[in-house]
C-alpha cells in the first residue's frame, strides 16, 4: 500500500489513486460501524468478504445490462474502479418492512409491502444521513429531476436482478441500498457497493438473517453469515 495516495476514507472503505486518472483503487476495511456510527467494531475477513461479494454481483449486474463502476478485483480487499462523482444521495430498495421502515411506521419486520419501496436519504454524515423527498434533493443541488427519474429506474432493475438472484440461492432480498456516481459524460453508473453490509438478505427457509443486521443487533456469528451468502453467490454466478 506504501506510496500511494489516499483520496478518501469513509467508515468502510479507503479510496487511492492510481496511474490511471480514470481509474481509483477501493480498499475494503474490516471495519464496522452501524446507526451513524454510534456502534463501531469489526470482525473477521469483512472486509475481503465485501470485496468478492461485491465483485461477484456488480459483474452479474453488468451482465445484465447496468452499467457500474467495477473495472476489476484485484486482489482479496482490493478493486480498481471508475473515477465517478458520487451523486450525495442513497437509494434504499424495499420489498419488506425491517429496519428504520418498520419502526418507523410502526409495523411488524418481515411484512411484505404489496410495492416496491423507495426511500431517499441525503449522504451527509453529520446529520445522520437524512431522510429526505424528491423535492429536498433537487432543493440541495444532489441531482435533478430527471436524474431522479434515472436513479429510481436503475434502483426498480436492480432490484428484479438481485430478487431473482437472491432466490435462485435461497435468499429473501428484504431490502438494500444503492449508491450511484456520475461519469465525466453526465452518465450515471452503479458505485459504492452490494453487500450483506448494505443488504438485509434472509435464508428462506430458516429466515436467518445474513447480513449487518447480526452485527447492528449483536446476534453473533457475523462473519459466518457473510461467507454463507458469498458460497451461495460463488456457487450460482461462478459455475
Ligand atoms: P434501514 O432500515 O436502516 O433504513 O436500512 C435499509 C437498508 O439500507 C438496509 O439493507 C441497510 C442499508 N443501509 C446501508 O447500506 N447504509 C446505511 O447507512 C443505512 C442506514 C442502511
Amino acid at each position: 500500500m506504501e506510496n500511494r495516495t489516499l483520496l478518501y476514507e469513509g467508515k468502510a472503505k479507503k479510496i487511492f489513486a492510481t496511474e490511471n486518472p480514470d481509474h481509483v483503487l477501493v480498499y475494503f476495511k474490516d471495519d464496522a460501524t452501524a446507526f451513524n456510527a454510534q456502534k463501531k467494531g469489526s470482525f473477521e475477513r469483512k472486509g475481503e468478504l465485501n470485496n468478492k461479494i461485491t465483485s461477484l454481483i456488480f459483474n452479474y449486474l453488468e451482465k445484465k445490462g447496468i452499467p457500474t463502476h467495477l473495472v476489476e478485483q484485484v486482489s482479496d480487499l482490493e478493486q480498481i474502479v471508475r473515477r465517478v462523482d458520487i451523486i450525495p444521495l442513497e437509494m434504499v430498495v424495499r420489498n419488506y418492512a425491517a429496519g428504520s421502515m418498520a419502526q418507523r411506521l410502526g409495523v411488524e419486520e418481515g411484512t411484505k409491502s404489496p410495492v416496491v419501496i423507495f426511500d431517499l436519504c441525503y449522504k451527509k454524515d453529520e446529520l445522520g444521513d437524512p431522510l429526505i423527498n424528491d423535492h429536498h434533493a433537487v432543493f440541495l443541488g444532489a441531482a435533478t429531476y430527471e436524474e431522479l427519474k434515472e436513479l429510481y429506474a436503475i434502483a426498480d432493475k436492480v432490484n428484479s436482478l438481485l430478487i431473482q438472484l437472491f432466490d435462485k440461492i435461497g435468499i429473501i432480498l428484504v431490502d438494500f441500498k444503492i449508491e450511484l456516481g456520475k461519469l465525466p459524460s453526465g452518465e450515471i453508473i452503479l458505485a459504492d457497493e452490494i453487500s450483506p453490509d448494505t443488504c438485509r438478505l434472509w435464508d428462506k427457509e430458516t429466515m436467518k438473517k445474513l447480513d449487518k443486521d447480526r452485527f447492528r443487533r449483536d446476534l453473533g456469528s457475523v462473519t459466518e453469515a457473510y461467507v454463507e451468502i458469498y458460497e451461495r453467490l460463488k456457487s450460482k454466478l461462478e459455475a
